[in-house]
């Protein structure tokens, strides 16, 4: 493989790189673009030049393995710069995706086009660094400083056709993309040349734009967008050279920081766990027909789901009045994407017309798929799954979406047992990103790979887990509960642990969130297990719900709430009936409290790791970050406690 080829279409040059999987930026191809720069400034033939990239995308961005090491040359806005300075046009030339360097390259070129499902963006914060190769200082010179401000903070890429009107590129092509931007660069050059990005005309900003902007990309603990907008700013306050300085030293700060060690760790580990090394070469089984017994919230989450990703539905319900209330909340999924403009009219009527309600399980005869989420109770499962063990295909996937019990249990005496598996939806489960899989000892490998080709198709993030009681997630956000409930018992306000996880970068803290989702479910559970005669010490949230208070929906949980108000007040109520369980006054700074119920995680999930429920520390912090809005630029507890 040559890294990069030209050929010569007339006076055109047409460069082709050509770096399997992304045509990621490594050392090698900013020396070969440098050099190939130099070097077709000195042919006489060549007018212009094409760049385009081969495989499945233009170049995706700086390698992202090279962020951990020392930076060598030359470095990127050296190759931006030179390939801006030559003297003949380059033309950008895009498919896929152009992000990050890959973007910087192409704002380095004095033009650009794209095919329609070409995306550009600036996600480097997402990685938690700032571009560092012009992205801060060209891009408000390419498109205005309004379009940059939105770009590089939110990191996230814009379809050609957005990118167009933005004025990020100047034209889509349709057609052979090669041919499409040879014809384009010939065009050019009989028509009169713009400037070269760096050197076109800036319009500074108002403070009050600079105030407001700032507040929309304020995230706590997350340094990079602010720190992205403060690089813009400066840009259109001074030269470009000394833009460009500034922004590579705060590159070059961040690129170290912890956050950014963060970030990659959570690319790379969101890169690995779709495809498990153990699946490796074992074909997954077809899924064109999914059952889904139970129309309840997880059930209609999961029916839409699937249904988005163009599998045909059946909904079992127990009777005509729940088959009628389970499609009416799945129809009410696809209200809403109508409503944020997401679905046409048109695509929610043909989204329905795959889903099918029923209350006959012969229906599921030929399903590919069953998912059981009918309610937490081992009886009412196995029932099911008795009646789904004399209908449906022996080779049919039965999956449980149970949050707590024992899939093998559920599963007892089913016929053909290596069919079975847990599938593990978070709620709302069409929102969701995260994919619990929970094989049992008898589950198939193409079964277990069903699993992970199913969170492919419906876009989510698998993560295999063992079977023990609440899985990976729900046992560490246990764990998590009763350590914050520790520290209340030593006096430390309930107020306060909460302000000191949304400090740390989660969106609510432990005691806020439970008031949202209610403080009864985990209560039942609890009761269950009491009556089956096993110990569980009471918590302080049984005594909450036992007085009445189980959250929000009752007027108040943790906190009290105003009629009709969200807004969390401290109880006195609540003070009173904790009192005699609070033993200490103690005080800790907010940054401690985080620490602490963050070990608490890690180390739930170093005994998680150690019993083999979960396969590496990196598929924890997925589960945390994906499913428990653990903030990502923490890289997840196992990654944040590290030795
Ligand atoms: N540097 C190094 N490796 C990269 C990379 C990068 N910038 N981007 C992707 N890869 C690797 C992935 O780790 C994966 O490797 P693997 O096959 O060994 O697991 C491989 O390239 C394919 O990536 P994947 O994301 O699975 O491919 P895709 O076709 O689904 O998506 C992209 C392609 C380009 C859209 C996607 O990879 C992406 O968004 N990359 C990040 C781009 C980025 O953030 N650039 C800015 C850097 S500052
Ligand atoms: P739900 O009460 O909203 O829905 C359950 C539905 O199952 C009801 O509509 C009920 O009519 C139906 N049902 C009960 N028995 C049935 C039967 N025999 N045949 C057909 N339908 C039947 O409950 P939910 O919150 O959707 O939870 C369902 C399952 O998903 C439970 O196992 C739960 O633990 C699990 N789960 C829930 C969440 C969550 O946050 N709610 C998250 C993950 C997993």
């Amino acid at each position: 493989m040559t890294l990069l080829t030209v050929r010569r279409d007339g006076e055109i040059a047409v460069v082709t790189l050509d770096n399997p999987p992304v045509n990621a930026i490594s050392e090698a191809v900013r020396k070969g673009l440098y050099d190939l720069a130099e070097r077709l400034d000195e042919d006489p033939e060549v007018r212009a030049v094409v760049l385009v990239c081969a495989g499945r995308t233009f170049l995706a961005g700086a390698d992202v393995r090279e962020f951990g090491q020392p930076p060598v040359e030359p470095h990127l806005p050296d190759v931006v710069d030179r390939i801006e300075a030559a003297e003949k046009p380059w033309v950008a030339a895009i498919h896929g995706a152009a992000l990050g360097g890959g973007f910087e390259i192409a704002m380095g070129c004095r033009f650009r086009v794209a095919v329609e499902s070409a995306r550009v963006g600036l996600p480097e914060v997402t990685l938690g660094v700032i571009p560092g190769a012009s992205g801060t200082v060209r891009t408000p010179r390419l498109a205005g400083v309004e379009a940059a401000v939105e770009l590089v903070t939110s990191g996230k890429p814009l379809a050609a056709a957005k990118a167009l009107d933005a004025g990020l590129i100047d034209a889509v092509v349709s057609g052979d993309l090669e041919t499409a931007a040879v014809e384009f660069a010939r065009a050019s050059l009989a028509a009169e040349m713009p400037l070269p990005v760096s050197k076109r005309p800036l319009q500074p900003m108002p403070d009050d734009f600079w105030q407001a902007a700032r507040k929309a990309a304020a995230r706590a603990g997350h340094k990079a967008p602010l720190r992205a907008l403060d690089s813009i700013r400066f840009a259109t306050e001074t030269s470009f050279a000394a833009a460009m300085a500034h922004e590579r030293e705060t590159f070059l700060d961040l690129r170290a920081s912890d956050e950014a060690a963060a970030l990659r760790h959570v690319f790379f580990a969101e890169r690995a766990a779709p495809k498990p090394a153990a699946l490796k070469g074992i074909d997954p089984r077809p899924v064109k027909l999914v059952g889904v017994i139970g129309g309840g919230t997880m059930g209609a989450g999961i029916a839409g789901a699937c249904r988005e990703a163009g599998m045909e539905i059946i909904l079992i319900e127990r009777d005509a009045e729940a088959v009628a209330r389970g499609l009416d909340n799945v129809a009410k999924i696809f209200d809403g994407a109508v409503k944020r403009g997401k679905l046409t009219e048109k695509g929610r009527a043909e989204r329905m017309a795959g889903v099918r309600g029923s209350t006959d399980y012969a229906d599921l005869a030929q399903a590919d798929l069953v998912i059981e989420a009918v309610f937490e109770e081992i009886g009412v499962k196995r029932a099911v799954f008795a009646e789904l063990g004399r209908v449906c295909r022996p080779d049919a996937v039965l999956a449980t979406n149970t949050s707590y019990l024992d899939p093998r249990a559920i599963a007892e005496g089913l016929p053909n047992p290596e069919r079975f598996i847990g599938l593990h939806f978070f709620s709302p489960a069409h929102i969701m990103k995260l994919l619990e899989i929970v094989p049992t000892p008898e589950t198939a490998p193409e079964v277990l790979a069903t699993g992970f080709a199913l969170a492919r198709a419906l876009n989510k993030m698998p993560v295999q887990a063992g079977i023990c009681e609440g899985f990976i997630g729900n046992r560490i956000l246990k764990r998590y509960r009763a350590e914050a409930e520790v520290l209340v018992t030593q006096g430390v306000a309930i107020s306060e642990i909460d302000a000191a996880m949304r400090g740390y970068g989660f969106r609510m803290g432990p005691f806020e969130a439970q008031d949202l989702g209610g403080l009864d479910i985990a209560f039942l559970q609890r009761e269950g297990a009491r009556a089956e005669g096993q110990h569980v010490p009471e918590t302080l949230g049984d005594i909450l719900v036992r007085a009445g208070r189980k959250g929000q929906k009752t007027g108040g949980g943790w906190y009290d709430y105003a009629e009709g108000d969200r807004a969390a007040l401290p109880s006195p109520q609540v003070a009173e009936l904790l009192a005699a369980r609070i033993v200490d006054a103690r005080e800790l700074p907010r940054p401690e409290i985080a620490a602490h119920l963050v070990a608490a995680m890690a180390a739930e999930g170093a005994a998680i790791l150690e019993e083999g429920i979960a396969q590496r520390p990196e598929d924890i912090d997925l589960v945390e970050v994906h499913g428990y809005g653990f903030p990502r630029w923490k890289g997840g507890p196992m990654f944040a406690s590290r030795g």
